[in-house]
């Protein structure tokens, strides 16, 4: 795998105008950069010196509203087609797929073009696959506008769309030209969208950054307040794993903690009142899965318990493990099982993990009464 460097770029004077911009930090991947900073300038950045012949920006209703205005300046009107879809899970599918593949052949896209996905994690997956496989692979450029997209979804090249409800069951593996991340972005996201991404932040924090969890989420860090430097260590911590195991045939199996108990507990409350968002039930299963290192002998009941009542206090919903036959058999469909025997990934310290640890229902079963009664 090829190494990868983090470096600041310095104060530089803009593009656009003779001020001087406050500073990038550029996270160097195998292929592809991630930019930390001024969407402006890293936009600019990256479109000086190519030439495409046209660009596409994906976008749903609410990025077009709230996030298009920031860039359009920097793009070359001439050339520009947007293309809106509309927003949620429920429209990552082959079918809107077609919609952009049909957009891009109408506007005339041929192989020398750009397309931007400008968006959440749904319209970074579809819009990667839409570019990866039209023409068999345009460029393509991840601006991430949510924080689940910013430190997880537009990192490690997993791209694709859902087929009769099975969720990224169509897809394919392929790195971006760049990323370019802004915090600003975030201003206009609501306050649960911004918790479920920042549960991605904390469970990149237990499974590989002891000082952002000491030093920053123990200390009650305000996810509406995250900054640059702590978006670029999330980040570093997802790209430091993927590229190391850039297929999940081991180490990226650790970025599923939370995910085993989490995913299923999310499952069972779509069929409820009152839905969790992803990454409220991610907390749900960290809390879970934290028990289940402990009773797995892997930490002690002490940093069992201080670390869940940290993240109780971020996000804790006591009915949410209550259907508990429900969220077992969902746990035993889970794709990373092997021979009906539940795996996860769990934590064995403060930024340390190990996967595929096999569970037992009984295992599973007292940490949902660990849950309730904390
Ligand atoms: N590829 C990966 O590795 C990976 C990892 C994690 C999740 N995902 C995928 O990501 C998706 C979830 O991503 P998400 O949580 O970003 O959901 P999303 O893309 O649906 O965005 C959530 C909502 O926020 C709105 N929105 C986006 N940016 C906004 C902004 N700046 N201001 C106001 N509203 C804004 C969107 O229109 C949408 O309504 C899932 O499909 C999941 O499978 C992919």
């Amino acid at each position: 795998m090829g190494q990868c460097q983090t470096n600041v770029l310095r104060k530089t004077k803009g593009i656009f105008s003779n001020e001087t911009q406050a500073a990038l930090q550029t996270i160097n991947c195998q292929d592809y950069a991630i930019h930390i900073g001024s969407i402006e300038q890293s936009l600019a950045n990256f479109l000086q010196g190519r030439d495409y012949s046209s660009v596409a920006v994906v976008v749903d209703e609410n990025t077009r509203r709230h996030c298009l205005p920031l860039i359009l300046d920097v793009l070359d009107s001439k050339h520009l087609t947007i293309v809106e879809v509309p927003a949620g899970e429920s429209f990552k599918n082959i079918e809107t797929c077609t919609l952009i593949w049909k957009k891009l052949l109408m506007a005339g896209f041929d192989r020398n073009s750009l397309v931007v996905n400008l968006g959440g994690g749904v319209i970074g997956d579809m819009g990667g696959f839409c570019a990866s496989s039209y023409m068999r692979g345009i460029d393509f450029l991840q601006i991430p506008t949510t924080l689940l997209a910013q430190v997880d979804a537009s990192v490690g090249g997993k791209l694709g769309v859902d087929l009769e409800m099975v969720k990224n069951i169509v897809g394919v593996f392929n790195n971006p030209k760049a990323v370019l991340v802004d915090p600003k972005f975030l201003k206009t996201l609501n306050s649960r969208e911004v918790l479920s991404g920042y549960a991605e932040i904390v469970k990149h924090a237990l499974i590989a950054d002891s000082v952002m969890w000491n030093k920053s989420i123990l200390l009650g860090l305000d996810p509406h307040k995250i900054d640059s430097d702590q978006l670029r260590r999330s980040i570093q911590v997802k790209r430091n794993i993927v590229e190391q195991d850039p297929f999940e045939k081991g180490l990226r199996k650790i970025l599923n903690f939370g995910h085993t108990v989490g995913h299923a507990v999310e499952t069972v409350s779509w069929n409820t009142d009152n839905p969790l968002f992803h990454g409220e039930a991610i907390f749900v299963g960290m809390i879970c899965e934290t028990y289940l290192a402990y009773a797995k002998n892997l930490i002690s009941k002490d940093l069992c318990d201080a670390v869940c009542r940290a993240l109780k206090g971020i996000f804790y919903r006591k009915d949410s493990v209550s259907r508990t036959e429900e969220i077992f058999q969902i746990m035993l469909k889970d794709k990373k099982n092997r021979r009906q025997e539940i795996r996860a990934a769990l934590i064995n310290g403060i930024g340390s993990a190990k996967y595929d640890v096999i569970l037992t229902r009984e295992e599973v079963s007292e940490s949902f009464q660990y849950y309730k009664k904390l």
